[in-house]
């Protein structure tokens, strides 16, 4: 097993606004990568020259956010020829914008919620009787609930619009769905149980995110078995469309008629013991321990061209 692997670099930090839910996902990655006797150190390419990673036979990025996700580090890896975990470099881009995640799906006739694209000459209130409230308001390309707005009185689509765009340039409305939220593991080739997630905040910001405890999770969520199904196979079909690869989360919202609409794609997942895909992972019978080690087994192609030779 370490003979095939080699050393592992676990990419943990960086410099993105995620660097500390980063840092709580290599950690864990790197002790359970340890515990099977992989060769697996840690690396902070915040303080370590991508350079140094020549020394290594694969990358298991844990990085989430800006380079880590959106397809730099991935380029960078794909020209020192070291294979690395998870998605290449053009769905990791994608997966990082929303605005043109939704233009493949709606392509290939997944159910997106009705969307407008803002900017400071945009009719607000033909928006607002367009998508209805609640509305959500939002950087196309950024991460972790931040600038997210949810709009809920007439009128002030515009001064969330205006807070949004202090968190990005591209800035998009969404109408809420507002039934229930969830998310689905993708792991190699397989969906897994589906999450519920439920805060007790308004949505699910920030703070649920990573601040509260009182967020409430149910996996496998309560659906009818039909509908489950359709929906993994869904999210799948969502993951294959942006040209994902080796493991990611699909998230997903219900209305209240029990229509499911698909949010948005995580190339870079949480990985910390108390995160979504090793939750739903656990409940299929994967350990944490063996969901790392099937992440770091799943192969770009890079991966493939080396074990081929
Ligand atoms: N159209 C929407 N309807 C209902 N809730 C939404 C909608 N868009 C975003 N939200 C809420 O805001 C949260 C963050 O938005 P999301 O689009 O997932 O951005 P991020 O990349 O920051 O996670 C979601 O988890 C959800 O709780
Ligand atoms: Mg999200």
């Amino acid at each position: 097993m370490e003979q095939h692997f080699g050393k592992v670099a676990v990419l943990m930090g960086g410099i993105s606004s995620e660097r500390e839910v980063s840092l709580n996902s290599g950690k864990a990655v790197l002790a359970a990568l340890q515990a099977q006797g992989i060769d697996a150190h840690a690396f902070d390419p915040a303080h370590e020259s991508l350079d140094a990673l020549k020394a290594f036979q694969r990358v298991f990025i844990a990085l989430h956010g800006g380079y880590g996700e959106n397809g730099a580090i991935q380029g960078a890896l794909e020209i020192m020829g070291i294979p690395y975990t998870g998605s290449g470099v053009m769905a990791s881009a994608i997966g990082m914008d929303k605005f043109r995640t939704k233009l493949i799906w709606q392509a290939v006739g997944l159910p997106v919620p009705e969307y407008a694209m803002l900017d400071a000459a945009s009719d607000f209130d033909a928006v607002e009787r367009r998508l209805g409230l609640p509305m959500f308001v939002k950087p196309a390309c950024d991460g972790s609930s931040v600038g997210v707005f949810m709009v809920t009185k007439p009128g002030e689509l515009k001064s969330a619009y205006e807070s949004a765009r202090r968190y990005g340039e591209v800035i998009m409305a969404e109408e809420g769905i507002t039934g229930g939220e969830y998310t689905v593991g993708i792991v190699g080739d397989k969906a897994l149980p589906i999450v519920k997630i439920e805060p007790a905040t308004a949505f699910y910001d920030y703070e649920a995110k990573y601040l509260r405890d009182d967020t409430r999770y149910i996996c496998p969520a309560e659906l009818p078995p039909e509908k489950a199904a359709e929906i993994q196979a869904g999210a799948k079909k969502a993951f294959d469309a942006l040209g994902c690869a080796g493991w990611g989360r699909v998230d997903f919202l219900m209305d209240a008629a029990g229509r499911h609409y698909f949010l948005e794609a995580n190339t870079a997942p949480g990985m910390t013991s108390h995160s979504l895909v090793p939750m739903a992972a656990k409940v299929s019978g994967l350990s944490f321990e063996k969901l790392v080690l099937n992440v770091l087994s799943f192969t770009n192609s890079l991966t493939k061209q080396q074990d081929r030779e």
